[in-house]
């Protein structure tokens, strides 16, 4: 067995790869989010001087068959230190030596580029059997950093709910405003918008993960706009303006190009000095609604957050997500000699 690096314009090549790699991210698990072809691609075709991330996939490949397949990325503008990674066997090849050899391509392509914070996650079903990756990444010295847990919110709501909510969260942050804009963010709010961006990678609870804050400018926005942009995805976003006129939060709902009726949860943050006014829950409000208007046939919104992170839960609970798996986040530091 060899693996070899896949180059994403090599289309039977790139198209083996997606499909056994997402048969192993998939297996035993419910209702999975995973990018498409062409949106993997996109991602791997970003222009090395200006993207954040470093990316590429890997495939194990025995007989002519691809039997395995990686994804390794690396931050490029913070975390220099960082490198995360995703195996994936489809269920019938595991415990052949597949995963291993993949774990150990990926780990040297990576310490060649001098990451030593080596991060990658597991999810694991609620009350599902433990998944082999557990075991697996313990043998390889790995510990757990971090939960988060994978939620679900079916659309429509029931009737009335987001007038209740919204009325509950405007009383409480009346001297805010908000604006929502769909797609690239406006000029006027760019600068302010980037520092949002970078706080959420270090406000947001990481339990152990040594992830430190990323940076944010406006090459970077308008980058991630740009990519968003081909891959056919749809943000929308909400911020909270404060009396002074500063940004005080924001919250950004993602729509696909085609997904099954899925929308994704990214960011949301309330600055510190602005919490407590219930607008993490007013934001969440105003965007679903931008959203139902956008797109009535979306069936549901699927968010990611720490176990710990009680505010951001206690919002989420409102609005009635329920849980669907965890997102566990394992590490391992390489020791430097
Ligand atoms: C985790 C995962 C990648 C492991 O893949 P795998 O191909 O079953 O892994 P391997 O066969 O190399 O290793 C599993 C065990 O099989 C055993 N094994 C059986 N036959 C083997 C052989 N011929 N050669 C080597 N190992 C063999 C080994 O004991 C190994 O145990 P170890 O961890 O002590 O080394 C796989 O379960 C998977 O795709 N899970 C879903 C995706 C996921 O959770 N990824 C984890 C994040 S990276």
């Amino acid at each position: 067995m060899q693996v070899i690096l896949v180059d994403p314009t090599d289309d039977t090549m790139f198209a083996s790869w997606y499909r056994v790699y997402a048969a192993g991210v998939t297996h035993d698990r419910v209702d999975v989010p995973l990018y498409s072809m062409d949106e993997f691609r996109l991602m791997l075709s970003e222009d090395p001087k200006t993207r954040p991330w470093g990316r590429e996939v890997a495939a194990a490949v025995r007989d002519d068959e691809v039997v395995g397949g990686s994804f390794i990325d690396w931050p490029e503008r913070d975390n220099l230190n960082h490198g995360e990674f995703l195996l994936a066997v489809p269920a019938p090849l595991r415990g052949q030596g597949i995963g291993a050899a993949l774990y150990d391509h990926a780990i040297a392509r990576l310490a060649e580029r001098g990451r030593t914070t080596l991060a990658t996650s597991v999810d694991q079903p609620i009350d599902g059997p433990e998944q082999p990756a557990v075991g697996f990444l313990t043998r390889r010295g790995f510990s757990r950093v971090n939960i988060e847990m994978r939620r679900a919110l079916d659309l429509p709501l029931p009737e009335g709910r987001l007038d209740e909510l919204h009325e509950k969260a405007a009383r409480a942050s009346s001297e805010y405003r908000s604006l929502t804009w769909v797609g690239h963010c406006p000029d006027e709010y760019a600068e302010q918008y980037t520092r949002l961006k970078s706080l959420l990678s270090s406000q947001a609870p990481l339990g152990e993960s040594g992830y430190q804050q990323e940076v944010w400018d406006l090459d970077r926005l308008r980058g991630e706009e740009k990519l968003l942009d081909q891959q056919g995805r749809t943000p929308i976003t909400t911020v909270a303006i404060a009396p002074d006129g500063s940004l005080a939060g924001h919250t950004q709902l993602m729509i696909p190009k085609d997904d099954d009726g899925r929308v994704f949860q990214w960011d949301t943050l309330i600055l510190p000095e602005h919490r407590g006014h219930r607008l993490g829950l007013l934001l969440k409000v105003i965007n679903l609604r931008r959203l139902i208007e956008e797109d009535p046939s979306r069936t549901r919104v699927q968010t990611w957050n720490a176990v710990q992170n009680g505010p951001m839960n206690s919002v989420n609970n409102e609005l009635g997500f329920r849980s669907v798996e965890e997102s566990q986040e394992w590490e391992r530091h390489l020791v430097t000699t």
